[in-house]
């Protein structure tokens, strides 16, 4: 979604804003601008274009143009009105008197803009962000306000905005008359503060880590319905009621150098690369060794205790796009293994079908950002209705992270790549953790199968990289397949998840059509579009379900599809039936999704790198999705 940063210091502002804006790149965007008050000028000066962020750098000879030590930026990804300079950010009222840049949604932007437009505010953009702007300027110029020092009358006039307007946002705001001065406000949309010292000495803010990594690593954490005012020297937080909260200050552990490609072509192939890396160490600080070389999970960080984990009759698994697909495969392993029942919910729709809850269910919310507004109202609707509930997520800090009764981070690092990778197989690897737990608390597996189990879990990352040394046969096949229309992905039970996973990695990043089907329902219908040459990827690592797939591929090889065969060694029978397979290496079949899914990810990702395509960007994707 979009991108916010904001500085105001010693320093040049526009060169560090258009630096942080790069830095969010990866969230998708369609135009960018920033808004820099020179402290010696009257006005703030505005400076957007359509397009990548180059055209703006190419306006402002990378910044070095505008000058001022005190500004905002944004990249937008449109969601009200089209992309183009004049629906880009920052927006403003007349004589640049209130400035603002936003993420999010101004829900009833259109009232707004009716009851404004009858005191005789005139609207330049179809943007939501400037019925925001303009009503900020409308309580700002109250002349009730002027007796009041510009900082209470600032505070004032964002409190009564945020009152009035319904939805999400993130704002950074200049007010034309308060040079050297910064406001931001949050509600459901995540912000941050940054703490900058030294040459750089000042404050910044931004939507997300990598926008100030390169300055700073204090940031500060902006709640919901919070407001924070910026100077060059201090930094003041608020809340609703205009008074002044303590908030703490976290050092961020990511440091710069983790979110650059380190020598790959593009951050996607890094980001494959690093899964073992990243799935080491979200298993490995979780299982303790015993003396007498006993292994057992430790999940005291969810404060989940045995008795808590006994007493969970459901489990919900929530959550949007690959984490949907996570939920899909954990099902398949929790019920396995522990004989809990398990609901698996796109965190979409959640919400809209009065789901019922039961008090001893456990709803574990999804998410590598933490931000994914679908994925926060579910969490809050769960613990609205006394639903326990834990999330699985990667950024640290953010709101489902602090929202959550508790949590478990996955150490996969930051994902700059639009389509995830290392961030899905961290996932996964977290709730394997919750099922082996969940199993051995409650007896229904025995301790050699736990011991079995958790010793499997450890071998993951070296089987991870022994595909990853095997990649260029995959590149070959990619080449041919770049010119396919349709590719369909078939597969049973956990093959079947893992369909999903990689199906939605294909279409994302090389705009191939794709579905993954569970392979018995082809022929309820879908198996009319297989016609001679159609692709169809057939993943076959479930040991018991491994001859019903082979059927499913022989029922479209006689009409003419094409077939890939994804299965584990051992089952060379496979090569009878398929024109090209892969195998991977053998675990306990309830793993198997975290070793095949990195052939599919390799495989969209070749497939994307032979179109010429933006691997990292996707076309209309962001990275994170704070809008409904
Ligand atoms: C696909 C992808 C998306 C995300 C989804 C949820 O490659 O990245 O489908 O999985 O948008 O995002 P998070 O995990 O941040 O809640």
């Amino acid at each position: 979604m979009c991108g916010i940063v904001g500085y105001v210091g010693v320093r040049q502002a526009a060169p560090i804003l258009l630096e942080g804006l790069s830095k969010l790149e990866y969230r998708g965007y369609d135009s960018a601008g920033i808004a820099v008050r020179d402290e010696n000028s009257e006005h703030v000066e505005v400076v957007k274009a359509k397009g990548r962020l180059r055209n703006l750098m190419q306006m402002t000879d990378s910044g070095n143009a505008v000058r001022g030590c005190c500004g905002i930026g944004h990249t937008r990804w449109a969601t009200h009105g089209e992309p183009s300079a004049v629906n880009a950010h920052p927006h403003y009222s007349k004589e640049k008197r209130v400035v603002v840049v936003h993420n999010g949604i101004i829900e009833n932007y259109q009232d707004i803009k009716d009851m404004l437009r009858r005191k005789g505010y005139v609207f330049s953009t179809q943007t939501d962000t400037e019925a925001a702007a303009l009503l900020l300027d409308s309580y700002y110029t109250e002349p009730g306000r002027s007796s009041l020092s510009p900082r209470e009358r600032a505070l004032g006039a964002i409190r009564d905005m945020m009152i009035r307007v319904r939805g999400s946002y993130a704002l950074g705001i200049l007010f034309g008359d308060q040079p050297g001065v910064i406001y931001a406000a949050r509600k459901d949309s995540p912000l941050i503060l940054g703490c900058c010292e030294g040459e750089m000495e000042g404050h910044m803010i931004a939507s997300d880590v990598p926008a100030v990594l390169q300055y700073t690593r204090k940031v500060v954490y902006i709640d919901n319905l919070e407001i924070a005012c910026l100077t060059r020297e201090e930094m003041h937080v608020y809340n609703i009621d205009c008074e002044e909260i303590e908030k703490p200050v976290a050092e961020i552990r990511w440091d710069a150098a983790a979110a650059e490609k380190d020598g790959y072509e593009h951050f996607m192939m890094k980001e494959i690369h690093e899964q073992p890396r990243a799935v080491r160490d979200t298993l490995s600080p979780r299982i303790k060794e015993a003396e007498d070389g006993t292994r057992s999970i430790d999940l005291s960080e969810t404060s989940l205790t045995d008795d808590d984990l006994r007493a969970v009759s459901r489990i919900l698994l929530i959550g949007c796009g690959s984490a949907y697909h996570v939920g899909m495969a954990e099902r398949y392993v929790i019920e396995k293994l522990s004989r809990v029942p398990c609901e698996v919910e796109l965190a979409s729709e959640f919400r809209y079908r009065d789901p019922i809850l039961a008090q001893n269910c456990l709803a574990v919310i999804v998410s590598q950002s933490g931000e994914t507004a679908d994925s926060l109202a579910a969490l809050r609707l769960c613990k609205e209705r006394g639903v326990r509930t834990l999330a699985v997520v990667n950024v640290v800090g953010s709101s489902i992270a602090r929202e959550a009764d508790a949590v478990m981070y996955t150490w996969a690092g930051p994902e700059i790549s639009v389509a995830t990778t290392k961030a899905y197989s961290t996932q996964l690897a977290a709730l394997y953790l919750l099922a082996v737990k969940l199993a051995a608390v409650r007896g229904s597996i025995d301790a050699a199968r736990e011991q079995a189990l958790i010793g499997e879990l450890l071998a993951l990352p070296e089987k991870i990289e022994r595909i990853l040394g095997d990649k260029e046969r995959l590149q070959w096949f990619a080449n041919k397949m770049a010119a396919s229309k349709d590719v369909f992905f078939i597969g049973r039970g956990l093959d079947y998840a893992i369909s999903l996973e990689g199906s939605l990695k294909l279409k994302e990043i090389s705009y191939i059509h794709s579905e993954a089907y569970a392979a018995g329902e082809l022929k309820h219908g879908t198996i009319s579009l297989v016609e001679e040459g159609v692709m169809v990827v057939g993943v076959a690592t479930q040991p018991e379900l491994f001859e019903k797939v082979v059927s499913n591929l022989v029922e479209v090889r006689s009409r003419g599809a094409y077939l890939f065969g994804l299965t584990t060694y051992g089952q060379y029978a496979i090569e009878d039936t398929v024109n090209f397979t892969v195998y991977v290496p053998r675990t306990d079949p309830l793993f198997a999704t975290s070793l095949a899914v990195v052939p599919l990810q390799l495989l969209a990702y070749y497939i994307s790198c032979a179109k010429g395509l933006d691997v990292d960007k996707p076309r209309n994707l962001a990275k994170s999705v704070t809008v409904e």
